[in-house]
């Protein structure tokens, strides 16, 4: 057996998806001995325990289900939540407009049910939470522990952003709250400038009140999108978009925090 067919092989404390033949998912962790119930049947765990990813396994009942490691956007859709996660599509166009590498050090506020800081941490950066509500903070801390283990690049604070950043120095700054134009007077001392901010908001009001105080802010290169995500059918000659797509979600705006010296202009037209 070559390395790669070892590294298929699905093992005890493994996280799966298992689909059934209605394209229905089910998130579960295998444990030696345990059963998983469906209303189409009881799967062993030990029946997939052992076998390569992208086997399909017989239920009791005959029915059978397909089992694969959860890609993120699984787990997202899927974990417990505390509150609303963002949506695997736009927590996509995040890391890139956020320029999300190694090392980056985040300050991210607030973190909810932690759907954006596995996102963050999975692609590389330092991220510091902060939560106003402890419930939240623990749900998070568990889904990320549970999707990367404990580690030290993540720690989440119970703290009110809007009172104020505690540290200094952090690359990027990620809003997901309803008020993040109360924050930039602290991002503007709690970022390096050319740092990078980003908030997501779920209406176009907020959004631009937003946009009008970064006006009055060290704030510059301000620019807002929205990600729409269209998936489509592809069946035989049936080729056309599903009917029904996510209708929205959310506003992306990002900006960068200019030098202070960096003349009065807004932009290099300003
Ligand atoms: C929509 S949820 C964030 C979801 C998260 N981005 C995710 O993907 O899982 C918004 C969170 O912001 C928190 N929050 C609201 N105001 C805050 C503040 N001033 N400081 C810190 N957290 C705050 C709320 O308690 C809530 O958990």
């Amino acid at each position: 057996m070559g390395p790669d067919e070892d590294r298929s092989l699905l093992r005890d404390g493994d996280r799966v998806l298992l689909v059934d033949v209605k394209e229905r998912r089910y998130l579960i962790t295998l444990r030696a001995g345990a059963a998983f119930h469906t209303h189409v049947g009881i799967v062993a765990h030990d029946d997939m325990i052992g076998a390569p990813e992208g086997s399909t396994i017989p239920g009791s009942t005959g029915r059978r289900f397909l089992v694969v490691r959860p890609t993120l956007s699984d787990v997202v859709l899927k974990m417990p939540r505390g509150a609303q996660v963002i949506y695997p599509k736009d927590l996509a166009a995040m890391l890139m407009e956020v320029d999300i590498a190694p090392g980056v050090t985040v300050l991210e506020a607030g973190v909810g049910s932690g759907a954006l800081s596995m996102a963050l941490l999975r692609a590389g950066a330092e991220v510091v939470g902060y939560e106003v509500r402890e419930d939240f903070a623990q749900v998070a801390r568990m889904n990320v522990a549970a999707l990367l283990g404990e580690g030290a690049r993540y720690r989440v604070e119970l703290r009110d952003v809007y009172e104020g950043i505690e540290e200094g120095g952090f690359d990027r700054v990620v809003l997901d709250l309803p008020e993040p134009w109360r924050v930039l007077p602290h991002a503007e001392q709690a970022m390096r400038p050319g740092g990078i901010l980003c908030a997501y908001l779920p209406t176009i009001n907020q959004t631009s009140q937003l946009r009008q105080a970064m006006e009055h802010s060290a704030f510059g290169l301000a620019s807002t999108l929205e990600v729409l995500h269209r998936t489509w059918h592809i069946e035989a000659r049936s080729v056309r978009p599903d009917h029904r797509m996510v209708g929205h979600t959310g506003f992306l705006t990002t900006a960068r925090l200019l030098h202070p010296d960096g003349g009065e202009g807004r932009s290099p037209q300003g």
